[in-house]
């Protein structure tokens, strides 16, 4: 059994200021700090790049988890690398089959990656890049904004991308990112999922620190 790990989404905070964001979700007992990365392109919003990822790095120590929803990502992980990120994840969708290559490129970095499929993607899709994994991200929404509904369709497809998991035999983490709450939080840990990314149900509430103790408890 894997740790549960608790990713706030930056997403969800004042933009305004993010290295004070950063710093009190830091002491709030973050475990992961998950960066949304958006283009206008590949998705419907824009938000920010590797200049902030830079600048904000100093105010926690906390593993960067730098989720890029961009189009021709191969062009910017150097950018995310050399930024802080910790770990960088494209989707599958903006790779096609570039994809293996993208993943070994983020890998040759020195920075650990990770492949996202949005809740229309099958597992089949990532079937043979896996192994090269450090982590696999399953949107529970459609990616572009925080604050959506959770679409619990994706819960058989968290299951299938765990045991392929479990087949390589590697130590992979399974993260779930969109609509997460209290209440359907057990559902996707019992599904396999141990990378728990949390938006809005983490930044609206005034005791950030109770939130994430809550849903790492569940
Ligand atoms: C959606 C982003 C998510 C989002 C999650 O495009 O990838 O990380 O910020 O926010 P909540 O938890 O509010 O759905
Ligand atoms: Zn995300």
């Amino acid at each position: 059994m894997k740790k549960i790990k608790i990713a706030p989404s930056m997403l969800s905070a004042d933009f305004s200021k993010m290295g004070e964001e950063l710093a009190n979700i830091t002491r709030d007992g973050a475990d992961v700090i998950h960066l949304d990365v958006m283009d206008g392109s590949f998705v419907k919003n824009i938000t920010f790049g590797p200049k902030l990822v830079k600048d904000i790095r100093k105010y926690s120590n906390v593993t960067f988890d730098a989720h890029l929803m961009i189009v021709n990502p191969w062009n910017y992980i150097r950018q995310f690398a050399e930024a802080g990120a910790d770990i960088i994840t494209v989707h599958q969708e903006a790779c096609g089959e570039k994809l293996k290559d993208t993943l070994l490129a983020i890998k040759d970095l020195g920075v650990k990656c990770g492949v996202v499929i949005n809740p229309n993607t099958p597992a089949s899709s990532i079937e043979e890049v896996v192994e090269y994994c450090d982590m696999i991200l399953i949107m529970s929404v459609y990616p572009g904004f925080g604050g959506q509904k959770f679409i619990s369709d994706v819960v058989p497809k968290i299951r299938e991308v765990k045991d392929m998991i479990d087949r390589t035999g590697k130590d992979i983490d399974l993260e779930i990112d969109g609509g997460i709450t209290l209440e359907n939080c057990r559902l996707v840990k019992d599904a396999g999922a141990n990378v728990i990314v949390a938006g809005n149900t983490i930044f609206s509430e005034t005791d950030r620190a109770s939130m994430i103790r809550k849903l790492r408890e569940i």
